[in-house]
């Protein structure tokens, strides 16, 4: 009986997602677009002079994947917003309306096979545009825009999440696609962006963008990597832009045979690629150190001939979904990741770089005052971390938000409670003028046991002291990647005020 069942589901297409852990308990499909006005307020108060728009954006299975197993990176992108307005909290989430998404909502099933293969894609799909808008999402030049690295910014309207459509900077970009984490310089409002494999799979070709404050483009320089890898994330400071290439490689003979699209080579070093702001492809400078490997930077900074690079750094791959090169299997404890200073002499002659861990917690998903991007320095951190008094539920462990500054080693921490994790801090200023880090943090707080969300609201001065008010939602937010804040007047004159003094 329930094998006829079963037949008869699968002959009229119905969407049953697979039996797996990725999407069982808190990583169910959501598939929710909520409208939400004044979300309950279950502790404090929010504060008054917190008004704009938090956003933030993951993956949400549309339909249950092709091949029936799947990698948490992939699905359809979900944007989420809050918007603050004198104390009040609206609730809003909608799928962005991709290329992908409506072929499959078309045709009522998945369409896309293995993340990234092209060479897996039911027919149907051949020439169609393949990103998700699953990762970030930038208010810049008066546009907000959700970003994957394998496509084209997705335009959306920034109050209603209605998707606008596909956008190339009209026509301007040349790479056939831009990476998912541009920096913003709000002194500047320019936006700082890249692509790697940038004409294509396979590629070395590396484009790095300046967009101007009007949202056309004003700088570019191209380049070449040292392989076709993945390049998550990149750094800026006032003077220099900072390229890590870590060996997480793309092989297009591999994905013709429906491979995985990268794999770790742990015999090749990390190779970073350092380029004057405003400058040109003959004056980037190269250098090399131990295999490591990071997803995100903290931040970039410059003193004197000297460049930094925050990142958190861990030996090997801590993207254990992508299998080793050689075949051996992956080592959890090789990607462990640190917050560590990469330090740079451009005056020297050298091409090795000196490495320092800056604090012992395990953390990821780091942060800085949003204000401090683009700047000579910064000194104030947050990261999502490992409480190290408190036994981990799995895996390792990042359930605490973190709050660091750079200069005394000061680290604090918040932990949300039992059966609870947290997602990427994002942080908030005070007012537009207030020193770096007064404000609050922002996290959406993962509720496992009620299989629910909160949005906690932090002294981003003193994260310790617990939430100065928790936001209620009666459903569940999936893990979220990336976002930001954009406070009321960015989103209403499509510019950011220039307040930066250090
Ligand atoms: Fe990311």
């Amino acid at each position: 009986m329930g094998s006829i069942y079963l037949e008869e589901l699968s002959a009229v297409g119905a969407v049953r997602f697979p039996d797996i852990p990725l999407y069982q308990g808190f990583g169910a499909p959501v598939r929710l677009e909520a409208d939400l006005r004044d979300c309950e307020v279950i502790s404090g108060a929010v504060p008054k002079d917190l008004n704009g728009i938090l956003y933030r954006c993951g993956p949400d299975r549309q339909y249950p994947p092709m091949g029936g197993d799947d990698i948490f990176i992939d699905g359809e992108g979900m944007v989420v917003m809050f918007r603050f307005e004198n104390g009040h909290v609206d609730f809003r989430s909608r799928y962005v309306r991709t290329e992908r998404f409506r072929i499959q909502e078309t045709h009522r099933r998945a369409l896309f096979g293995r993340y990234r293969n092209r060479y897996t894609r039911d027919p149907m799909a051949q020439n169609c545009n393949p990103g998700t808008a699953n990762t970030n999402v930038v208010w810049h030049g008066g546009k907000l825009l959700v970003l994957k690295e394998d496509d084209m910014p997705y335009e959306l309207d920034p109050y209603t999440l209605q998707t606008i459509g596909r956008y190339d900077y009209e026509g301007t970009i040349k790479s056939v696609w831009m990476s998912a984490h541009p920096h913003l310089d709000q002194t500047t409002n320019e936006l700082l962006t890249f692509a790697y494999q940038a004409k294509g799979d396979g590629t070395t070709d590396v484009a790095y963008y300046v967009i101007g404050p009007d949202g056309k483009l004003k700088h570019e320089v191209w380049f070449n990597a040292p392989w076709a890898g993945m390049v998550h994330d990149f750094a800026i400071s006032d003077r220099y832009v900072i390229f890590p290439f870590f060996p997480l490689l793309t092989d297009v003979d591999v994905l013709k045979k429906g491979g995985p699209f990268y794999t770790w080579h742990r015999d090749l070093q990390t190779v970073v690629a350092i380029v004057p702001r405003y400058g040109t492809a003959d004056q980037v400078r190269w250098f090399r150190g131990d295999t490591s490997f990071a997803g995100h930077m903290m931040n970039g900074s410059t003193d004197g001939s000297k460049v930094s690079l925050d990142v958190c750094l861990s030996r090997g791959s801590s993207f254990f979904f992508f299998p080793n090169h050689d075949g051996t299997p992956p080592d959890p404890n090789q990607g462990i990741p640190h917050l560590t200073r990469l330090t740079f002499d451009m005056a020297g002659n050298t091409e090795s770089y000196k490495t320092n861990q800056l604090y012992d917690w395990l953390c990821e998903m780091p942060r800085a005052d949003d204000r401090y991007y683009g700047n000579r320095t910064y000194r104030k951190g947050y990261v999502i971390c490992h409480d190290p008094s408190r036994k981990s539920a799995g895996g390792i462990g990042l359930s605490s938000v973190g709050q660091f500054d750079h200069p005394t080693g000061s680290a604090k921490l918040w932990n949300p409670g039992p059966d609870s994790g947290v997602q990427e801090p994002l942080f908030a200023p005070r007012k537009p003028n207030s020193s770096e880090g007064e404000g609050y943090l922002l996290a959406l707080v993962n509720r496992l046991a009620e299989n629910r969300s909160d949005l906690a609201i932090l002294d981003a001065q003193n994260v310790e002291a617990g939430p100065i008010a928790l936001v209620k939602l009666p459903h569940r937010v999936r893990m979220t990647f990336h976002g930001m804040w954009v406070a009321e007047e960015a989103l209403s004159t499509g510019r950011y005020p220039a307040v930066r003094t250090a």
